[in-house]
């Protein structure tokens, strides 16, 4: 009977082993522990032994019983977890696959051309800044130097949202100027950013739409001066061109938050009917910047006697069509199809100074 234990035992542990599978390994459960298996046979047999036998041959049984049932579990775990390896390789799903060229999605040319100026700011070490398109009449007029009944008010055609219960009146962002003073009062100069984004006017025509887009520039610390703006905008004129040279003219203009304020011209050729910017004998207006007005600085409360500075606004929509050539500003917002597909970029051309920024 001994021997028939340790033979049984010795069988089971090797069938164990030897099975490849979780279903083998079944079959060997059903073989020795089942109803009609090996192991089960043998405890059958207590039933007609003495009770000297049964003392003797009990324990070894219920041992023999025991050390299979746990080698079979220990078995299975392994097996379970081959067979999980197994389904996590076979059923992996490749979730980097490239997106197609020919998706069908092409980048906006005034994302493209945005994308495009803060990374030319970049490279000059400007950071970009952000505010929200619904504005406080403050951060919009009155800190920008521009009190209510100023004339100024009237230059900007406002879109003004019903007055709340104090009967104040948020504004839909006239221009990129209010980044500037949210950027003075919460960050400590030096500043260098630039705050790109949309901007509202009632006004629509072949060269105006309500929404459009506008970059703003600011740099405060204690000694930049005009000569660093007009540097810093030729720099940023031949780059966003790509152009090696470039004339300006820096024409005398009013802004009630610059002091003195000027606007800005480039050189350019209307030549076989095309605008080529750099050279040529005709000027196009481009920007308007100037030395931020000291009393934009106390609304910010900077001190006027120790912090200075520029800062220049500049429409983004007149950028993209002038170097892309595209010339009715209101294809832009058609979400033509033909359109987007002839002047979108694709996702791939992500723009870079080291590349050249444009195709
Ligand atoms: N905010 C002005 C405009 O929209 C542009 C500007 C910005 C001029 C900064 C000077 C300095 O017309």
């Amino acid at each position: 009977m001994q021997d028939q234990i340790s033979e049984q035992k010795k069988a089971a542990i090797a069938a164990i082993s030897n099975a490849a599978a979780l279903d083998a390994l079944d079959e060997v459960r059903v073989a020795t522990l089942g109803k009609k298996g090996s192991i089960s046979g043998l405890m059958k047999g207590l039933g007609g032994m003495t009770p000297e036998q049964r003392t003797e041959f009990g324990p070894l049984l219920n041992s023999l019983k025991n050390e299979v049932a746990d080698a079979i579990s220990q078995r299975k775990a392994v097996l379970e977890m081959s067979a999980l390896e197994d389904r996590l390789v076979s059923e992996r799903l490749d979730i980097s696959l490239p997106v197609s060229e020919h998706s069908g999605g092409y980048i906006h040319p005034i994302s493209q051309v945005m994308d495009e100026i803060a990374e030319i700011f970049a490279a000059l070490d400007f950071d970009v800044a952000e505010g929200p398109d619904l504005e406080d009449d403050f951060y919009n007029f009155t800190a920008l130097n521009i009190p209510l009944e100023h004339p100024a008010r009237q230059m900007h055609d406002t879109f003004y949202l019903k007055p709340d219960e104090n009967g104040e009146r948020k504004v839909l962002r006239t221009h990129t100027s209010p980044v500037q003073i949210r950027t003075m009062i919460n960050q400590k100069p030096p500043i260098r950013i630039i705050a790109p984004g949309r901007t509202y006017r009632s006004d629509s025509d072949a060269t105006h739409t309500p929404m459009f887009h506008q970059v703003e520039g600011l740099v405060i610390d204690k000694s930049t001066h005009l000569g660093h703006l007009k540097g810093c905008l030729e720099a940023f004129i031949k780059a966003f061109f790509e152009v090696d040279e470039v004339k300006m003219r820096f024409r005398p203009s009013y802004f009630p938050f610059t002091e003195p304020s000027m606007e800005v011209d480039i050189g350019c050729s209307w030549e076989g009917g095309t605008v080529k910017i750099g050279t040529g004998n005709d000027w196009l207006e481009i920007l308007g910047c100037g030395m931020v007005n000291p009393k934009v600085l106390e609304a910010c409360d900077l001190d006027p006697t120790v912090y200075q500075g520029f800062a220049f606004g500049c429409g983004i929509d007149r950028l993209a069509m002038l170097k892309y050539g595209m010339n009715d500003l209101r294809s832009f917002f058609d979400a033509d199809g033909r359109w987007i597909k002839h002047y979108g970029f694709s996702a791939f051309d992500v723009p870079t100074i080291a590349r050249g920024l444009s195709r």
